[in-house]
């Protein structure tokens, strides 16, 4: 009896539980829910799909089934969403309306854009942004938050000043890596921190680094203080006025012989048959130990060199490219890299170049050629990338010694892999610098490097030359320099998309299935591009079989994939860039093919 009793009183008890559960109004903060959504649909990650589990409410009182938030009282209080390589813009203001966030952390991503503004949030403790890619200046109102102890913006490419920080609270800052400039403030709460909290950016000065600021011009004293001034005239400053006057003649020649050192390092015109050991001859002049200049490098783990050790290694001439020449350097340390010297670029800004490269030196995917490091000065800008071991460019395996015994055909199978690694490099790149209209900008067969392994499909395919539109200044210097210049948008003046590195990745399949040469860019740009007429005459004979390379058409069984292939070859070359797909779509049919 008392067993059933019990029994009952349970049944009840969970019952009213279960009512009041139910009643009882759930806390939910809509503004907050709001944020985060906008944050949801501005982002996107390979790793994490925020939009499948970031449902519902995002707080029940002080837990959290949302992956990254923290809540307090049905208040979300942090936001940790870090190493899910994250990529896109965080909207601007979003996190205005999360009054009690404590703990923002977004470290190791690849967030472009804009720093988020985080006026108002008077509980904000932690602030973890570094190692993404963030370009802004760093904004003025994070100054203001008063309950501030972490600011980790380390690894970004921030630029301007450093704001005048001086909360109390604040112990743990550091914005090392980035492309910040000017004076420190000398505030007690940045002039505490170690030095390496400023590291390795591109013009900060003055305490605690060790460069002091250059002197602010001194301003002429104001002409009715002159007289005075000049009456102040010691017999001593005499003396040293009539010494350097004897000595100026002798001066001036000191400053030419540095002008002529100066000029002959690396500088001299290239002659046409200067095949190698070029690069070595100029540095040869170079050998003053005071100009040791270190060179900035992405890896630290990778050896390092200096500018010296660069201008006394062995070069040798790879190749001449539109942009300049490269070359292959074995350093003293035993690794070889490959340093391009980017030519006709003296014009170029300092600031947009260390900016470009930093943000370069980050893209990481097997399908890229890497940057390690670069170099800039007023009449030199090299660039310095990973050497990669390789048969050739595309464009030497599709069409050097045809007809010669020496040949080695290029296979159906060996094309498709080559096409499949430069879609995926391309897409890399086209989603991890979405704010590039053009991320390539300058894809060609001559830029595809193919490390070819005869008998199976294990190509390693890298793409180089990319990303340097940004650095080029006019339009004539673009249509010369670059394959998007051929586009037949940018040929009829309209504007360049990423569909124009869609159009060059449609000249390469048409080259790869037809095995015929694109003709080459023709030096006067008074006539129109007539690159759109080789794909034309391509395409209107009798669009068949009979267009295949000799090479491959002879596998009767793989007809069908190669038309295939020659349809996306089509829509990507497609006059109108809207009528060309985007690369997400081109890599998924590709992989389709096979
Ligand atoms: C950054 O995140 C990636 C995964 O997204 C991880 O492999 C890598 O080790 C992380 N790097 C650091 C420095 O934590
Ligand atoms: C914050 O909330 C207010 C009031 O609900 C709203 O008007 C505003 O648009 C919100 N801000 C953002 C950035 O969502
Ligand atoms: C700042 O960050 C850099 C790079 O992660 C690190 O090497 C340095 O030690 C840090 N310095 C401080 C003071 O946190
Ligand atoms: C003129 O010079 C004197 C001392 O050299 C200085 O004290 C004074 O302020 C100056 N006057 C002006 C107007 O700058």
């Amino acid at each position: 009896m008392s067993f059933v009793s019990f029994l009952i009183s349970s049944i009840l008890l969970f019952l009213i539980h279960q009512l009041t559960a139910e009643v009882t109004p759930l806390e939910f903060y809509p503004g907050e829910r709001d944020a985060l959504i906008q944050l949801r649909e501005a982002v996107k990650s390979p790793v994490i799909d925020l939009h499948s589990i970031w449902i519902g409410p995002p707080c029940h009182n002080s837990n959290s089934n949302w992956v990254g938030i923290t809540c307090y009282n049905s208040h979300v209080i942090s936001i940790v969403l870090d190493d899910f390589q994250l990529r896109g813009e965080l909207p601007s203001t979003f996190l205005q309306n999360i009054t009690y966030l404590r703990l923002l952390s977004f470290r190791n991503n690849s967030l472009l854009g804009p720093l988020p503004s985080l006026a108002g949030l008077l509980h904000l403790n932690f602030i973890y942004l570094s190692h993404n890619l963030f370009t802004s200046s760093i904004p003025l109102d994070y100054i203001t938050l008063p309950n501030l102890i972490a600011l980790e913006l380390q690894k970004n490419i921030l630029s301007g000043n450093i704001p005048p920080f001086n909360q109390p609270t604040l112990t743990d800052f550091n914005v090392s890596y980035n492309s910040l400039q000017g004076p420190i403030p000398q505030t007690p709460t940045l002039q505490k921190l170690p030095s390496s909290a400023y590291y390795n950016n591109l013009q900060l000065c003055g305490k605690p680094l060790p460069n002091p600021c250059p002197a602010p011009p001194v301003n002429a004293p104001p002409p009715w203080n002159q007289t005075k001034a000049k009456k102040k005239l010691t017999v001593w400053s005499i003396i040293l006025i009539a010494v350097s006057t004897a000595l100026l003649p002798f001066l001036v020649v000191l400053v030419l012989v540095c002008y002529f050192r100066k000029t002959g390092l690396l500088n001299g015109q290239e002659t046409e048959d200067d095949k190698s050991g070029d690069l070595a001859e100029k540095k040869m002049k170079n050998t003053d130990p005071e100009r040791r200049v270190e060179l900035e490098f992405f890896d630290k783990e990778k050896p390092m060199f200096d500018l010296d050790d660069l201008l006394r290694a062995s070069a040798e001439l790879m190749g001449k490219g539109k942009l300049g020449s490269t070359y292959k350097v074995n350093i003293e340390q035993g690794s070889t890299i490959a340093v391009k010297r980017l030519k006709e670029m003296n014009g170029l800004e300092k600031k947009a170049f260390v900016q470009q490269m930093q943000l370069l030196g980050k893209m990481r995917h097997e399908n890229l050629v890497r940057i390690v490091s670069f170099y800039y000065s007023k009449e030199e800008k090299l660039v310095v990338y990973e050497y990669v071991p390789c048969d050739g460019s595309l464009f030497e395996l599709l069409h050097e010694g045809r007809g010669t015994a020496g040949r080695f055909p290029l296979s159906w199978n060996t094309r498709l892999s080559i096409v499949k690694g430069v879609a995926e490099g391309l897409l890399y790149l086209h989603e991890s610098l979405p704010s590039h209209k053009v991320p390539h900008a300058n894809l060609k067969s001559s830029n595809i490097l193919v490390s070819h392994h005869s008998n199976s499909n294990n190509n390693q395919i890298y793409l180089t030359d990319y990303g340097f539109l940004p650095l080029i200044t006019s339009r004539k210097a673009a249509l010369d320099k670059l394959s998007v210049g051929r586009s037949p948008e940018f040929t009829h003046g309209k504007k360049l998309t990423h569909k124009a590195d869609v159009y060059c990745f449609g000249i390469v399949l048409l080259e790869i299935i037809t095995g015929r040469r694109v003709p080459p860019q023709r030096q006067d740009d008074t006539s129109l591009d007539d690159l759109s007429d080789w794909v034309r005459s391509v395409v209107d004979n009798d669009w068949s079989t009979d267009i295949l390379d000799l090479e491959i058409s002879a596998t009767k069984e793989d007809h069908n994939e190669m038309l295939k292939l020659a349809e996306i070859a089509l829509e990507c070359t497609s006059e109108e860039p809207e009528k060309r797909p985007k690369m997400n779509q081109v890599l998924t049919r590709i992989k389709s093919i096979k």
